[in-house]
């Protein structure tokens, strides 16, 4: 191939060099700037969370709560805005909603285009982490026909996306701690994972010198499809689908036939080759969750006997294929009361921050350039023009 290398899929390039993220597939780590993902979950919060992933360190104290400030100081959105999401059908797809607010706010920040100048950069990213809860608030609210719930910035960051999604005026709006709380651990588990296909595209955009804003919402368009962010909506499309225990083998053989597009959703991952680190702790805050709220969902015991089955499964175990962290997320979500097509945008609300992160560790890289890969060309070799009279 004389001077490029061909690989599909980018299954063994590395575009990039990165402090943010490690990941090792083979024993199942994953590392937020050298801290391991459980203990983010456990012991830190959303916020602090991207503290780490912009800044590189945990704060301290009055760097948190200046961060806080800033973050919160940006959760308002443009009041034209609302005019922009109206022009949208009530029933389109939230992710597809959110691809063109976010888009739009390139139009609205535009002081965000000077990319080059360190604070911009810097307020760029605050506004996208403090925005984008209350972009997807206003998408499902929309959706369901009820008023918009404006921020409200003596929250946590979870609770305040809780009280947008779910407030009405005509009621006082209490918070759950466990709710908020398994909605904040949720948002710190997938808060960043490397050079997955939806950062590459932030980085691969950014990498021309675009707007942010216009680069995030190519994050979200890439992060929509099923064999990556998706995959928390199928999950629970899926197991609506296996209905029953029984019906379990009928749907594992269907994963297995290479004659059958199925794929069992929420099973396998292009770098993980061992158990998912972040779907261990989604499955203990599953069962947390619907033990507090006191729901017995038989799509929860339906899972946990498919992964049963799938993990003794030779197919799947030659594959190494495990749960992933989209495999118990929509239970959580569900029964906290998103609807399913709500999965996807909670995804992009908090890969904002990793995307974000990326982006500005990218610009900021003396080395960077403007990503783009080469082909290996199948078309015709060079050939005559035929004016039209002369075509058959
Ligand atoms: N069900 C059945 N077979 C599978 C599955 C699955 N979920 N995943 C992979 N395989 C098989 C695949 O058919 C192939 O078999 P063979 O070697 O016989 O041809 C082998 O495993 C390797 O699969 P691949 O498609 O070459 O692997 P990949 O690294 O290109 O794809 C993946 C990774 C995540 C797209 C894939 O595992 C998949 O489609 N999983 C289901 C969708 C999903 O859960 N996506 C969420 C990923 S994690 C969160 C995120 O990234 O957003």
């Amino acid at each position: 191939l004389g001077y490029f290398t061909f690989d599909p899929g980018f299954m063994a390039t590395g575009s990039c060099e990165s402090s943010i993220t490690y990941i090792d597939g083979d024993e199942g780590v994953l590392l937020h700037r050298g801290y391991k993902i459980a203990d983010l979950a456990e012991q830190s919060d959303f916020l602090e969370v991207c503290y780490l992933l912009l800044n590189g360190e945990l704060p301290n104290a009055g760097q948190k709560q200046e961060f806080d400030h800033a973050i919160t100081y940006h959760t308002m959105v443009h009041e034209q805005m609302q005019f922009f999401l109206r022009g949208f059908r009530r029933d389109a797809h939230p992710m597809a909603v959110m691809c063109g607010l976010v888009g739009a706010m390139s139009a609205f920040y535009h002081d965000s285009t000077d990319i080059h100048d360190p604070q911009q950069r810097m307020i760029a990213a605050h506004r996208l982490i403090a925005k984008m809860p209350t972009l997807a608030a206003m998408a499902y609210k929309y959706s369901v026909g009820q008023p918009t719930v404006y921020p409200s910035n003596d929250l946590s960051y979870a609770q305040n996306f809780l009280r947008m999604l779910f407030a009405v005026p005509c009621e006082t709006w209490k918070d759950n701690p466990v709710l908020s709380r398994a909605m904040d651990r949720i948002l710190i588990l997938h808060a960043d994972h490397e050079q997955n296909a939806s950062t590459s595209t932030v980085r691969l955009s950014g990498s021309s010198g675009a707007n942010p804003f216009a680069c995030i919402a190519a994050g979200i368009a890439s992060l929509w499809g099923p064999a990556h962010g998706g995959a928390n909506e199928a999950v629970l499309t899926m197991l609506q689908q296996i209905g029953h225990k029984n019906n379990i083998p009928e749907f594992v053989k269907r994963a297995k036939d290479k004659n059958d597009s199925f794929r069992l959703m929420g099973f396998g991952h292009r770098v993980y080759k061992n158990y998912d680190p972040r779907a261990k702790v989604m499955q203990d805050t599953c069962r947390e969750v619907l033990g507090t709220l006191g729901i017995k969902d038989p799509l929860l015991d339906l899972a946990m006997e498919l992964e049963r089955i799938a993990l003794e499964d030779e197919y799947f175990v030659d594959r190494k294929l495990y749960p992933n962290v989209d495999f118990y997320s929509g239970i959580i979500l569900r029964a906290m009361g998103f609807p399913t097509s709500m999965f996807t945008v909670l995804f992009a609300v908090a890969r904002t921050v990793g995307w974000i992160s990326q982006w500005k560790e990218m610009i900021e890289d003396p080395a960077q350039k403007i990503g783009r890969p080469r082909q290996l060309y199948t078309g015709p070799v060079e050939r005559p023009f035929v004016p039209l009279a002369k075509r058959g």
